[in-house]
C-alpha cells in the first residue's frame, strides 16, 4: 500500500521505517528540511536501536521524505504523528496537530479517491472525531465517511526499543467508524499480523484514544503502588524486591513494572497521566487515584534525599549523582528523577558532581553550573555521598570505586549497586 506519515519525530520516523520494512511504499512529510534531507540521505534523524539500519535500507526506494503535503494525494492512507505538548494545566496542546491537519485537508481537496486519515498521536477522547474530523472536512471541502475516513491507532512503543516494539506488538488497536476503514488498517498491518499473531482490537475512536491513556496510566500507577508498598517495606525492614517477586507470580498481578525506587519519568508517563487528570477534571470528575500516583512519584526523590540526610549533612560537601537519563538506554532527561534530586542537593548547599554514560550534555543544558564527571569513578572520588538515580548496567559493576569516596554513603534508588563491607548502603525501598 501507499501511505504517508505526517511528522518525523520519534514515533513518525519509527513507524515510517517499520512500515517500509513491512513492504509498503512510505512518504514521510515534515516541515523541517533538515529532517527531510537526512531521511532522503538514508540517515535516521533520531537515535533508536535498529532504526538507522532500516532507514539506510529503505531510503530512496520504499521510503522517501518531503516537505510538500501534496504528496499525500499519491497515497491511500495518512498517519498523523505530530507532537501533542502539554499546556501548563497538563492538558494537551493541539495547535501543532491542528496546523498539520489543516495542511493535510488542503492537500486532500484535490484528491479524487477515498483517503483514510489515521491519528497516531496521543490525544484525549473525542479529539479525532470532534476536532480532527471537522477540521479535515473544512479544509478539504469533502465529507467524512464518504470522501475520506478517520481512524485512531495508538502506539505503545518504548524509547530505546521502539523498532522491536513495533515489530513485536502485544496488541494492535484500530479505532474506526466504518468497515472499510478497519479493512484498510488491517491490510496495512497484515504482514505484521501474519508474522506475530498479534491480537487486533477493533473499537471506536474514543475507545482507541482512551486505551492509550489507560495503558500508560495503569503502568505509571502500578509503579507508584509498588513504590508506596516499598516505602512501607523500608519502614518495617522488609525487602520490597522479594515481596514484588512473590506477588508478581500471581498472574493477575504479573511480574512486570514492579521495580520500586525513585519513580517514573520520561516524555510519556508524566505527560499522559497529567493529560488524563486534566481531561477528567474538565468533566467535573476528580481522579483521586491518578493524582495519588503522581504525588507518590513526586515524593520519591525527596525520600532518597532524606535517607542521605540521615547519614551526612551534605551542606558544602561533594555529592555524586549517578545516572541522569530517565531510564537506561537513552540520553533523554525529560522528567528524569535526577532533576528533582539535583535540585534537592543544591537546596541543601551541596556541591553536585553528576555522571551519566550518555545524558550529560542534555543535563548540562538544564544545570550548567554543576560539575559533570567523565566516569562514575571520577564522580565518586572525594564524594561524601552518592545517589543512584538510573539503573545503568555499569553501576552494577562498581566496587573499589566506592573506596575513593570521602564518606562511602550510597543511597540506591534503583536496586542496581552491589553492596559490600565498608559501604554504608541504603536501598530506597529495601
Ligand atoms: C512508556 C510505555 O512503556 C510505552 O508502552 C509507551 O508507548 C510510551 O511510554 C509512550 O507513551 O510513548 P517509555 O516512556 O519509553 O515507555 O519508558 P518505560 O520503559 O515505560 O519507563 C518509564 C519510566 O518508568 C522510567 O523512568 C522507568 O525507570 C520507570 N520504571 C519502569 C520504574 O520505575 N519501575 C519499573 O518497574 C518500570
Amino acid at each position: 500500500m501507499n501511505l504517508s506519515i505526517v511528522g518525523s519525530g520519534y514515533v513518525g520516523t519509527t513507524i515510517a521505517a517499520c512500515f517500509a520494512d513491512l513492504g509498503h511504499d512510505v512518504t514521510a512529510i515534515d516541515i523541517d528540511e533538515t529532517v527531510v534531507s537526512k531521511l532522503n540521505d538514508g540517515v535516521a534523524p533520531i537515535h533508536e536501536p535498529g532504526l538507522a539500519d532500516l532507514v539506510k535500507t529503505h531510503a530512496g526506494t520504499s521510503l522517501r521524505a518531503t516537505t510538500d503535503y501534496s504528496a499525500v494525494r499519491e497515497t491511500d492512507v495518512t498517519f498523523l504523528a505530530l507532537t501533542t505538548p502539554s499546556n501548563p494545566d497538563g492538558s494537551i496542546d493541539l495547535s501543532i496537530m491542528k496546523a498539520g491537519t489543516r495542511s493535510l485537508g488542503d492537500a486532500l481537496a484535490d484528491k479524487d479517491d477515498y483517503h483514510l486519515v489515521v491519528v497516531k498521536s496521543t490525544v484525549t477522547p473525542g479529539t479525532t472525531g470532534d476536532v480532527i474530523r471537522p477540521l479535515l472536512e473544512e479544509a478539504s471541502g469533502k465529507v467524512a465517511g464518504e470522501d475520506f475516513g478517520v481512524a485512531m491507532n495508538p502506539e505503545f512503543l518504548r524509547e530505546g526499543s521502539a523498532v522491536t516494539d513495533f515489530l513485536n506488538p502485544d496488541k494492535l488497536v484500530f479505532g474506526a467508524e466504518a468497515a472499510r476503514d478497519y479493512d484498510l488498517l488491517e491490510a496495512l498491518y497484515q504482514p505484521l499480523i501474519d508474522r506475530t499473531d498479534a491480537p487486533v482490537v477493533k473499537t471506536g475512536l474514543r475507545e482507541a484514544e482512551m486505551i492509550k491513556y489507560a495503558n500508560n496510566a495503569f503502568l505509571a500507577a502500578k509503579i507508584s503502588l509498588i513504590n508506596e508498598l516499598g516505602n512501607i517495606c523500608k519502614a518495617y525492614d522488609v525487602d520490597a524486591y522479594e515481596v514484588a517477586d512473590a506477588i508478581g507470580l500471581d498472574e493477575r498481578i504479573g511480574p512486570h513494572f514492579l521495580r520500586s525506587g525513585v519513580g517514573w519519568g520520561g516524555s510519556c508517563f508524566p505527560k499522559d497521566v497529567a493529560a488524563l487528570i486534566a481531561a477528567a477534571r474538565d468533566t467535573g470528575y476528580e481522579p483521586q487515584l491518578l493524582q495519588a500516583a503522581v504525588d507518590v512519584n513526586d515524593r520519591q526523590p525527596g525520600r532518597m534525599l532524606s535517607l542521605l540526610d540521615d547519614h551526612v549533612d551534605v551542606s558544602g560537601k561533594r555529592v555524586a549523582v549517578l545516572g541522569l537519563a530517565f531510564k537506561p538506554g537513552t540520553d533523554d532527561i525529560r522528567e528524569s528523577r535526577a532533576i528533582p534530586t539535583i535540585e534537592g542537593l543544591l537546596d541543601r548547599g551541596a556541591t553536585v558532581v553528576a555522571y551519566d554514560p550518555v545524558a550529560t550534555d542534555n543535563m548540562r543544558a538544564r544545570f550548567p553550573d554543576i560539575e559533570y564527571a567523565s566516569s562514575a569513578a571520577a564522580a565518586l572520588a572525594g564524594a561524601h555521598g552518592a545517589l543512584v538515580v538510573t539503573d545503568w548496567d555499569e553501576f552494577a559493576a562498581l566496587d573499589l570505586e566506592f573506596d575513593a569516596m570521602e564518606t562511602p554513603v550510597v543511597i540506591d534508588g534503583r536496586r542496581i549497586v552491589s553492596t559490600r563491607e565498608g559501604i554504608t548502603y541504603e536501598g530506597l525501598t529495601w
